[in-house]
């Protein structure tokens, strides 16, 4: 158990994180969240700056946006926050030595189509963030959401998942993907068995509001019931982050 608990060699704790290779038809896929220790993951029906994580967590997401080719997420979240999914400028270097692109892809999910198409994540984007939509997104906001975004369907209720990740595997060449939020879509990923690794931020406080969110929230418990192994940990004070890999094993 004690290797687990990782040294904090200079500022970057997943510096030397090596992700096994990608399936053949996906991207792989790695979620990062923060919480606190009661499972919110959102503090007064939303996720502010330093309500949940520190300034180490923001820095630490920021290491982990280093290792992949896109992060995707929901777009309430986005609605919440409509920035880029990017790194700071000091981590590009960090991803060109890692074969990567200077900042990674922002992939949104939508159903509606309703994008703030004003805000800086699409007006100020390093690269054309990517939407993934449905039949049911309106035909004109699709058309307005091609306008400053690779849009593309993929369903007709709904975005499945399983179709959009083979197309940005496909059509992007996304081998590695952060999945970053919230808990309806993380759901989603984990009920097409999706989710191949966990980092979790447990932060150190008590939320206690019943109305908030935890990380994974859908309708009915996940089937098969997604078992974690814990891989490493790193703890800065109180607040300590965890990886763990995922596996969808049958109920025996
Ligand atoms: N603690 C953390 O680490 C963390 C991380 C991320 C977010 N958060 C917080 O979580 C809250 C939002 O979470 P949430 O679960 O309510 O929302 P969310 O997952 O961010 O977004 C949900 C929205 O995404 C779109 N969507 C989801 N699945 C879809 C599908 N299959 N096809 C098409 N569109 C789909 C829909 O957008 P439309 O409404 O456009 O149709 C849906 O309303 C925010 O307060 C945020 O700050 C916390």
């Amino acid at each position: 158990m004690d290797e687990l608990f990782r040294r904090w060699e200079g500022e970057d704790p997943y510096r030397s994180l090596r992700l096994p290779e990608p399936p053949q038809q996906r991207p792989y896929v790695i979620m990062n969240m923060v919480s606190s220790v009661d499972g919110k993951a959102t503090v007064g029906g939303s996720l502010q700056p330093g309500s949940l994580g520190s300034r180490k967590d923001r820095f630490v997401m920021d290491c982990i946006r280093s290792h992949v080719d896109a992060v995707i997420c929901g777009s309430s979240t986005i609605r919440t926050h409509p920035y880029y999914l990017g790194v700071r400028q000091k981590f590009e270097d960090v991803r060109r030595s890692r074969g990567l692109q200077p900042q990674p892809l922002t992939v949104i999910l939508t159903n509606s189509g309703d994008l703030p198409l004003e805000a800086p994540l699409f007006q100020e984007a390093p690269q054309r963030p990517i939407v993934l939509g449905s039949e049911a997104v309106p035909p004109a906001r699709q058309r307005a959401l091609a306008s400053v975004a690779h849009y593309a369907n993929c369903g007709q209720e709904g975005v499945d998942i399983t179709t959009a990740l083979a197309l940005l595997r496909r059509e992007f060449g996304v081998q590695y993907l952060l999945l970053e939020g919230g808990p309806k879509v993380n759901y989603q990923f984990f009920r097409r068995q999706a989710v191949d690794e966990v980092f979790w931020t447990a932060a150190p406080l008590i939320s206690g509001g019943q109305e908030d969110m935890t990380m994974v929230m859908g309708p009915q418990p996940l089937r098969p019931v997604p078992r974690l192994t814990l891989q490493s940990v790193f703890r800065e004070q109180s607040e300590l982050f965890l990886r763990y890999t995922v596996a969808y094993e049958p109920e025996p």
